[in-house]
């Protein structure tokens, strides 16, 4: 698994241990594990600090860092937000979620877009085509679709592969408003009201598509919503049944509705069937084969100064089972190892000295040290459920 991945599960493991222990009453307990959480996205976030996609990062670690708000001033959740607010004010260089600024359910709007764009999402071009007909093209011509268009979209896959990328880009390439949540934030955020809220949030949704811009509401880790596994973070049931809800509502309501819910999970057989037929299209995120793996090495070490002795074809082969996060670090690293020799070397300390070139021994050098973090055996799993479950 790759270091960035890494980071996002523990970052996942302690949000959802933290709201255990919140619901338990654990302070404290609770307080240290969100903390951790947040750190875990913090580290995630300076892997790569220039990076669009970090915004939804952040987002979460903002909703965990309200909750720790709230639990040590034992204040409501709403006086956190209010408290935000005027210091935003204050400080004059926020902007505020919405022209109010006070619509429930609003912090979550990620104001500030992911800007992520189509082309860096590199390969799947079958989820890009499903994804372009579900939702962009509808929000650009729906005069078009007399017959209405899915409103649910669930992306599947392996752990790595562009989920969360391709989500960010489609709400770039529409300019939509982003809900991003993920279920330790629905349940931290509104610890006992978190079925009312998510109720909120669709309202929020709505709005905004009825003021002429489409909503994408994204869940990350859907399936930790699901509640019956051994995750549990209570309450789940009740917002669940809320979410499932206001998905039924979005997809009988007028043809003008451009409010989409996307849902992306590592585990698709986690999730229960009422969840997965409200999903119209489903589409799997594969893992990379040897053309995108290629031409995923071409877009990373493009930033890069290489030697003409790297072999782009025998690094696509020896990245065989690799996600595109772990082709990311491979680069990262090559260059991490290369630049800690520079500085090793006592070169850097000049200004104007340059480090050398990566070459195909550096890059052999870290394969060397690494196995792909997806088995065959969970590649197996997914095709399976995509057999039975397949909607493209
Ligand atoms: N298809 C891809 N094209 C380019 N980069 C990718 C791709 N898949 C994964 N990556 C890299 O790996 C990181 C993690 O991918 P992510 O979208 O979070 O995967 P997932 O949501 O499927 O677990 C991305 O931010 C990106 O840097
Ligand atoms: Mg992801």
């Amino acid at each position: 698994m790759s270091a960035s991945q890494e980071l996002e599960r523990a970052a996942t493991a302690y949000a959802l241990d933290a709201v255990k222990m919140d619901k338990q009453g654990n302070k404290g307990r609770a307080i240290t594990l969100y903390q951790k959480a947040i750190e875990s996205l913090l580290q995630l976030v300076q892997l790569y600090p220039e990076y669009g996609l970090n915004k939804v990062y952040v987002q979460r670690a903002i909703a965990y860092q309200e909750r720790i708000k709230a639990l040590q001033g034992s204040v409501s959740p709403q006086d956190v937000r209010n408290e935000m607010e005027r210091e935003a004010e204050h400080e004059g260089g926020v902007e505020k979620a919405t022209p109010e600024g006070k619509d429930e359910g609003s912090e979550l709007i990620i104001t500030e877009k992911p800007m992520v764009k189509w082309d860096e999402v590199v390969g799947l071009d079958t989820a890009k085509k499903a994804v372009k007909e579900a939702i962009v093209y509808p929000v650009q011509r729906p005069d078009l679709f007399p017959l209405g268009w899915p409103r649910g979209i669930l992306l599947f896959g392996p752990p790595g592969c562009g989920k969360t990328l391709l989500a960010a880009a489609v709400a770039t390439e529409i300019d939509a408003n982003f809900y991003s949540i993920d279920a330790a934030s629905i349940m931290s955020k509104w610890l006992g009201e978190a079925e009312q809220n998510v109720s909120k949030l669709f309202i929020s949704a709505r709005k905004s598509s009825n003021e002429g811009k489409p909503a994408i509401v994204f869940v990350d880790e859907l399936d930790s919503l699901m509640g019956t596994h051994s995750n549990e973070v209570g309450g789940e049931i009740r917002v669940k049944n809320q979410f499932l809800k206001e998905m039924d509502g979005i997809m009988d309501k007028g043809k003008a509705l451009h409010v989409y819910v996307i849902g992306a999970t590592n585990k698709p057989w986690d999730l229960d069937w009422a969840f997965i037929r409200r999903f119209q299209k489903r589409i799997l995120v594969p893992l990379p084969d040897h053309g995108t793996r290629l031409n995923m090495l071409k877009h990373y070490v493009g930033n890069l100064q290489i030697t003409e002795d790297v072999d782009l074809h025998e690094l696509a082969r020896l990245s065989e089972g690799f996600s595109g996060s772990d082709i990311r670090d491979v680069c990262q690293s090559a260059q991490l190892s290369l630049i800690g020799e520079f500085f090793d070397s006592g070169k850097a300390l000049d200004k104007e000295a340059k480090p050398r070139a990566l070459t195909m021994v550096d890059f052999r050098a870290i394969f060397d040290s690494r196995k792909p973090s997806v088995s065959v055996d969970m590649l197996s799993l997914y095709n399976r459920w995509f057999e039975a479950f397949k909607a493209l």
